[in-house]
């Protein structure tokens, strides 16, 4: 493993993890695993700044748990752990909220999509969760973030976050600007109803997400009954942004073969897309069902998937009360 390079990065346990959560951010755990050290966290203390409900978010931490093993993150070799099972990730988000501007909080735009528009009436910690996020980034001086696109901005905050603190307390370079892992070429899965939305556990409408539970019937329906429009396949997908359902189908077809989206399209010229439906249904279900079967075998374990919590916290209160007590005296909260 090469040293000082280390990943830390989250999800939250908020129920069904879906696509775009396996092709924007677990792909990416599983493959950087070996190059990397990693820290991959259950982001609870993110889940409740919305309404939730609390037994279903308890019940969500071992199925996500189950999840990421289950797609193929090794526990033993990488760090599995709960967020509020280590205070410091509390205690250094505050220190931030010291540091980061009000200015650069009203920008960004996942607060403004979730509050809609009765922000009044939004959580503080809705608007304050990028600074949370900020805190689990660099408690752990973590120098890489896989992550999904959507969660960019947050990271150029945190990037801005380390920057000032950096200068403030004059402490050279004690935090490293983290850089975000996107991936390249399915950054973004958008929902199967609306291809100018995110796919996310929030839509109401669960055929606008394959689910990584979904079994191999549920996955076929929901990829026909999803939305495309009556044109054939063609390299107007790729040019305008007029087509964004057919281009999100395209995509996730080139994520699941490692083709090009240029030559997905070019093998299917002039076809229509009942036929490509079908195609991707089948690739989409040797994907994710064995995924989906192991996470129901791993979930009838709760030894096991509690024991890697446990493991996981003690290795990231090790790492993450060294780094405290660090930044505490930098910032005279000795
Ligand atoms: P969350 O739980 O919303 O999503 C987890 C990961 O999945 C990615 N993702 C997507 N990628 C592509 N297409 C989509 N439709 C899609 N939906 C979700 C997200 O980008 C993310 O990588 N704030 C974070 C959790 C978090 C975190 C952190 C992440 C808390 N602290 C520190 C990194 C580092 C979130 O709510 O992710």
């Amino acid at each position: 493993m090469t040293q000082n390079k280390r990943i830390l990065s989250g999800i939250q346990p908020t129920g069904n993890l879906h696509l775009g959560n396996y092709f924007g951010a677990i792909n990416n755990f599983v493959l950087l695993q070996k190059e990397y050290e990693c820290f991959f966290m259950l982001a609870n203390m993110h889940a409740i700044t919305v309404k939730y409900e609390p037994q279903i978010l308890e019940d969500n931490i071992l199925e996500t748990t189950a999840a990421l093993v289950a797609s193929g993150i090794d526990p033993k070799n990488n760090t599995i752990f709960v967020q509020s099972s280590v205070s410091a990730h509390a205690e250094l988000a505050w220190i931030f909220n010291c540091t980061a501007r009000i200015g650069w909080l009203n920008r960004m735009t996942q607060f403004k999509e979730k509050a809609g528009s009765n922000k009044e009436k939004a959580s503080v910690g809705l608007l304050t969760y990028p600074i949370l996020m900020a805190a689990d980034i660099l408690l752990y001086r973590a120098t890489h973030v896989p992550v999904g696109e959507d969660q960019k901005q947050h990271l150029e905050l945190c990037r801005d976050i380390a920057i000032k603190f950096n200068n403030d307390f004059k402490a050279n370079d004690f935090f490293v600007t983290p850089e975000p892992i996107i991936p390249e070429n399915i950054s973004r899965v958008m929902s199967l109803r609306d291809g100018t939305k995110k796919m996310s556990k929030s839509e109401e409408s669960d055929l606008s997400r394959i689910n990584l539970t979904d079994d191999a019937d549920l996955i076929l329906k929901k990829i026909q009954k999803g939305k495309t429009d009556s044109e054939a396949i063609s390299e107007s997908i790729l040019k305008s942004n007029t087509r964004p359902e057919a281009r999100n189908l395209i995509n996730i077809f080139s994520a699941l073969t490692g083709k090009k989206m240029q030559d997905v399209i070019t093998n299917w010229n002039g076809k229509a897309f009942s036929e490509f439906k079908k195609e991707l249904g089948l690739l989409l279900i040797e994907k994710i069902c064995p995924i989906g079967k192991e996470i129901i075998k791993l979930k009838s374990d709760p030894v096991f998937l509690k024991q890697i919590l446990k493991d996981g916290s003690k290795k990231a209160q090790e790492v993450a009360n060294t780094n405290l007590m660090e930044i505490k005296k930098i910032v005279g909260l000795v």
